[in-house]
């Protein structure tokens, strides 16, 4: 699969997007090694800080099928600049491993990241006590 396919998948994702309160939809795809892809959408509540991000709506939906291991995400929005993923959400991200993450927008613009790019000098597991 292309990262425009990956794209496109994630635009008919956010067709589903739950967005009342800001207006802003947003998809996300998540293509694993093995092949399937996840979709997410942000889910937004009348409690604000309860919403969450499509990004981390596809993980979980990855996440909960028994899948750990991803090749690509694409979240796309209809955004000046292509959709780029919140802070919150680059941390989930760099908890598995993925190859790259496909920024886009409605316009068609495409920015292409590696987890690192989105979030250099991470916190992971390597710094907790063993
Ligand atoms: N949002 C996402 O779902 N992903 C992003 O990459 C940026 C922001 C959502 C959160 C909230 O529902 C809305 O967009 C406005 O911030």
């Amino acid at each position: 699969m292309t990262d425009k396919d990956l794209v496109a998948r994630a635009a008919e994702f956010r067709a589903r997007a739950y967005a009342p309160y800001s207006g802003f939809a947003v998809g996300a795809a998540l293509l694993t090694k093995s092949g399937r892809v996840y979709g997410g959408v942000n889910v937004e509540n009348a409690s604000y800080p309860v919403g969450i991000c499509a990004e981390r709506t596809a993980i979980a939906a990855a996440v909960t099928a028994g899948e750990r291991e991803f090749e690509a995400l694409a979240v796309i929005a209809d955004s000046l600049e292509p959709c780029a993923p919140c802070g919150m959400c680059r941390q989930v991200l760099v908890e598995f491993p993925i190859a790259r993450v496909i920024l886009a927008n409605t316009a068609g613009d495409l920015r292409v990241l590696t987890p690192d790019e989105l979030l250099p000098l991470a916190f992971g597991a390597a710094a907790l006590p063993s």
